[in-house]
């Protein structure tokens, strides 16, 4: 993992994993430096990475006071226990459908939660944050949110892609992948992370891209993606375009079976 800021109000903790066929996806998670900072996910679970340590590095977690979870994915809730025990302060925003998903994991302390749903707010002292569901999720208990501090959207798996290389999926800006490697990652990651695209009613979907542009935000935050700053026109032309993508099939057994035999030791001569 490793972080970096953008602008004064958000770091980005940054990590990756490479998808077999697919490429590199990026997995981030934030912390909104607002007067009562807010911890926007908490990374993947895998056993080398340590999420509290990597959060320590950029603020005490001690004096964390809110745990965004966008989902309850397992991508996004890898340092969630640990991090609830080392921010004994820090409440954590989910949905009630969140809270019971997680509770199949480990029973959450319902005095540390807080339920909020799309189109509420939530006050964190100097800035507000204003929830929404994006166009584009893969779980119902979905919530991302706008704040009008620093004028960004944090819009959980919306708008991620898959990357050529592990240095494009650690980049800084998004605008560093070319545009056309940007939008038919996206689309093929709208098709694997969101197939009911597809099959929605397109003029329904359609008003919720619309709405989410008509926040005009400056800054665009994907856990599976570097940050989008200047890009929207862009973005959302993608997005609505998602319902006519072609649909993602993943490997079948035959082709899992192809995989692992070109990993297959060469056997010994003689
Ligand atoms: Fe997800
Ligand atoms: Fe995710």
């Amino acid at each position: 993992m490793h972080t970096y800021r953008i602008g004064e109000h958000v770091t980005v903790l940054n990590d990756h994993l490479e998808v077999p066929g697919l490429g590199f996806l990026p997995v981030n998670a934030f912390v909104l430096h607002a007067r009562e900072p807010v911890v926007v996910d908490t990374g993947l679970g895998l056993p080398d990475r340590d999420f509290v340590a990597t959060l320590s590095s950029v603020i005490d977690p001690a004096t964390v006071r809110w745990i965004w979870l966008t989902h309850p994915d397992r991508d996004h809730t890898g340092g969630l226990f640990a991090l609830l025990e080392a921010a004994p302060h820090a409440r954590l925003v989910t949905t009630f459908l969140g809270v019971g998903l997680m509770s199949t994991e480990r029973p959450l302390p319902l005095d540390r939660v807080y339920l909020l749903n799309p189109g509420q707010k939530l006050e964190v002292g100097d800035r507000t944050l204003h929830a929404f569901r994006p166009p584009l999720f893969d779980n119902p208990a979905t919530v991302g949110f706008y704040d009008d501090g620093s004028r960004t959207c944090f819009s959980s798996d919306c708008f991620g892609a898959p990357l050529a290389t592990s240095e494009l999926a650690s980049c800084m800006d998004a605008r560093e992948v070319p545009a056309d490697e940007l939008r038919s990652g996206q689309l093929l990651w709208a098709a694997v992370d969101s197939p009911w695209v597809h099959n929605a009613k397109t003029d329904r979907y359609l008003q919720t891209v619309h709405s989410m542009q008509a926040i005009d935000s400056d800054v665009i935050l994907s856990t599976h993606l570097p940050p989008a700053i200047g890009l929207g026109t862009q973005l959302f032309d993608m997005l609505a375009d998602a319902p006519d993508a072609d649909p993602f099939v993943g490997p079948d057994q035959q082709a899992l079976q192809e995989m692992l035999a070109r990993f297959e030791p060469a056997t010994a001569p003689g």
